[in-house]
């Protein structure tokens, strides 16, 4: 059975901390969903941690559809929330609904996620009357980051209330859950503590009705993304690099493949294989 939107409100409402993953394809899912992951999303960081561009930005609705569906394949439990990429949702209301609709009939998606606060509250609204359930997303917002700067959010009252604002107005809206990127953990705390969807953190201190990780990180898929709010769980860039190293080393060797790894013909039919070859060679 999957995972719904009710299931998180009954997390929260239980006190449960929820933990969401980034996956981005059927591999990740797959790794996500055995570690029993309930929430997982298709974030458009898979612009920079597959496909490897400086920023979200690129992203398309094209790359989202087609990194959604194998998430779905690879992670059958989990609710798959899909990201709606840099201009999908902000020029009309129309338009958002239309490619909200796209990654939920097309990917297979069983919720979006939006960026923005109060700015987007009315094209939420319209959403989840439509029957799409919305997760918000404030505080740092990467689209919006050539605005805002790569900086923490709300580190002042006068925007921290406006983090709190933002988080009211798309809880009003009938968001499911917010996520606050890089807000400072007493106002977390406060938007956590107002709120009765769950919050989702990522770089927003411990008070959060749960966390997220971009999985590349929790997985030290890079040696060069190191950022104070993750924590890398694994080092699989450096393991990755000594057994592609260690193959390097044995294919030049010779010592790879060794007889175990090889297939092997029986004796007989080597011996009539040779002597139908000298047959050919002699006539
Ligand atoms: O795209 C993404 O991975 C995200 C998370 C960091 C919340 O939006």
């Amino acid at each position: 059975m999957r995972v719904t939107i009710h299931d998180v409100q009954a997390m929260k409402e239980r006190g449960e901390l929820i933990p969401m993953l980034t996956a981005y394809d059927y591999t990740s899912a797959r790794i996500v969903e055995a570690a029993g992951v309930p929430l997982v999303l298709v974030g458009d960081s898979l612009g920079v941690v597959v496909l490897g561009y400086d920023s979200t930005l690129p992203v398309t609705m094209d790359d989202m559809v087609h990194h959604i569906r194998p998430v779905v394949r690879g992670a059958p439990s989990a609710h798959i929330v899909a990201d709606m990429p840099f201009m999908s949702f902000q020029s009309d209301v129309k338009e958002a609904m239309r490619n909200a609709g796209r990654l939920m009939q097309e990917g297979g998606a069983h919720s979006v996620k939006i960026e923005g606060g109060a700015r987007v509250a009315g094209t939420v609204k319209r959403m989840v009357e439509s029957g799409i359930p919305v997760m918000g997303h404030v505080g740092f917002t990467p689209q919006s980051a050539h605005q805002l700067g790569y900086r923490a959010q709300g580190k002042s009252a006068e925007t921290a209330a406006v983090v709190v604002e933002d988080a009211l107005a798309l809880q009003e809206a009938g968001g499911y859950a917010i996520v606050l990127e890089l807000v400072p953990a007493e106002v977390a705390q406060i938007v956590t503590e107002r709120l009765s969807i769950p919050t989702i953190g990522i770089g927003a201190g411990p008070h959060c009705g749960g966390q997220v990780l971009v999985l590349h990180d929790l997985l030290g898929l890079y040696t060069d993304r190191d950022y104070k709010h993750s924590r890398r769980f694994a080092n699989l860039a450096d393991d990755g690099i000594a057994a592609v190293s260690r193959y390097v080393d044995e294919v030049r060797k010779g010592s790879f493949p060794n007889d175990r790894e090889s297939l092997s013909m029986n004796g007989e039919k080597l011996e009539e294989l040779k002597t139908r070859l000298a047959g050919s060679e002699n006539g």
